[in-house]
């Protein structure tokens, strides 16, 4: 199944990391380490092969995808060997990143983006087409009636204004050119009951939101051992540092008001009730792509007695993203071509604020994505 990965900022540094280990492993030149769909228990043949898949994406900035590659390996986030091992497959890839189109309504702007998105289809004779958004996290826009009714969202994008923000404007034309879409973003992306009728409508899945890669995936796996051992969680307050454009975003109050919520909501979910506490963002210039989440949990036990818990994760964020964003495409893809469309609560491991999510535990969220696969027509273990 040839898959086309359309990437939604193609040169941002989770898009890059993306694109150059699957280069490399496509060359044989690296382990899938990282990547949850070459495990035992999820490989599986009703997936696109690595060698299957066909990278692109569109761009709001024109510094080539070689130079952001070269910049990640000075900053340690991945081999320079392999930048330098893949220099011309990497200038073959940027061809296939467009600058983002635009027009004088957002209608307009929709259509030239869907017909990028089916440029790219037939160029690589591709039989599905998953649409990633890893691009930079936006503020929550302002509710209008055009976001719960497809009719009205129509007639308003047709109009001069925004209507929609960027994430939800390349959702819209996504499902119109029959691709699915993935948001690994917190942005909002196809969340929008319009935007659900619409996927519906033309018969592609979606999956979101926001990729589970660090201080969350460590509290998906805490909480439930707070949870299953009776032990009354008190606090839990985090503090995340992070550089790199992800964090100068971040720094800005609605970009970090949209992320903190979505990290917080593990807790609620997991323990049947909310402790106090909060996580807070930091932008530190000098750590770049390297993250720091230091957590204070305070809890008590059996006739109260109080308790603490402290973690600390240093974590490379591209490089634990990255093998997500090509397990999301090959999985989504095969949702599609299995005939699913909607929403994929199956996928939810992958999400720090997963849609319609069943379970928010990690083992859980393994065994229900474990089942999913094993479903896939071609796909039984
Ligand atoms: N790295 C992780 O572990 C992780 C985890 C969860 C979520 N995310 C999210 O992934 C996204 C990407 O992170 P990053 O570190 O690569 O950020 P980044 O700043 O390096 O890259 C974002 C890219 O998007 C481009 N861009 C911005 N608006 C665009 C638009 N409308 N259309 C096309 N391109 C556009 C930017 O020019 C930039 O190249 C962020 O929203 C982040 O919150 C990352």
């Amino acid at each position: 199944m040839r898959t086309g990965v359309w990437l939604i900022g193609a040169r941002g540094s989770v898009a890059a990391t993306s694109i150059v280990g699957w280069l490399a492993l496509r060359a044989g030149l690296a382990e899938p380490t990282g990547c949850v769909t070459e495990l035992p228990g999820l490989r599986s043949p009703a997936l696109p092969a690595l060698g299957e898949l066909v990278l692109g994406g569109h761009e709001i900035t024109d510094t080539p995808l070689l130079k952001k590659a070269e910049a990640l390996a000075a900053a340690g986030v991945v081999p320079a060997r392999l930048v330098d091992a893949l220099h011309d497959e990497l200038v073959t890839v940027d061809g296939d990143v467009r600058p983002l189109p635009t027009a004088d309504t957002q209608a307009g702007t929709a259509a030239l983006i869907a017909a990028d998105l089916a440029d790219f289809r037939s160029r690589h004779g591709l039989d599905e087409v998953v649409v990633v958004n890893v691009s930079t996290t936006e503020p929550a826009p302002a509710p209008l009636p055009a976001h719960a009714d497809p009719v009205l969202l129509e007639e308003a994008l047709a109009r001069p204004g925004v209507v929609l923000p960027p994430s939800s404007l390349a959702a819209y034309a996504a499902f119109t050119a029959g691709c699915s879409y993935v948001d690994f973003t917190p942005s909002t992306g196809a969340r929008l009951p319009a935007l659900h009728e619409l996927a519906v409508r033309h018969g592609v899945p979606y999956a979101g939101h926001d990729g589970k890669t660090g201080e969350t995936l460590v509290k998906s796996v805490l909480a439930p051992m707070f949870a299953l051992r009776n032990l009354r969680v008190r606090t839990w307050s985090g503090i995340n540092l992070l550089g790199g454009g992800d964090g100068a975003n971040l720094a800005e109050p609605a970009a970090n008001a949209a992320k903190t919520a979505s990290k917080q909501r593990v807790l609620g979910e997991t323990l049947g009730y909310q402790p106090q506490g909060t996580t807070r963002i930091e932008y530190v210039d000098d750590i770049g792509d390297f993250k720091t989440a230091w957590d204070l949990i305070t809890f008590s036990g059996f006739l109260g007695t109080a308790m603490r818990m402290e973690f600390t994760w240093h974590g490379c964020d591209s490089a634990l993203a990255a093998p997500l964003v090509l397990d999301l495409a090959r999985l989504t893809a095969a949702a599609h071509a299995a005939g699913r469309h909607g929403p994929l609560p199956e996928l939810g491991f992958f999400f720090k604020d997963p849609i319609d999510a069943t379970a928010h535990s990690l083992d859980e969220q393994w065994r229900i994505l474990a089942d999913f696969v094993g479903s896939l027509p071609g796909g039984e273990h």
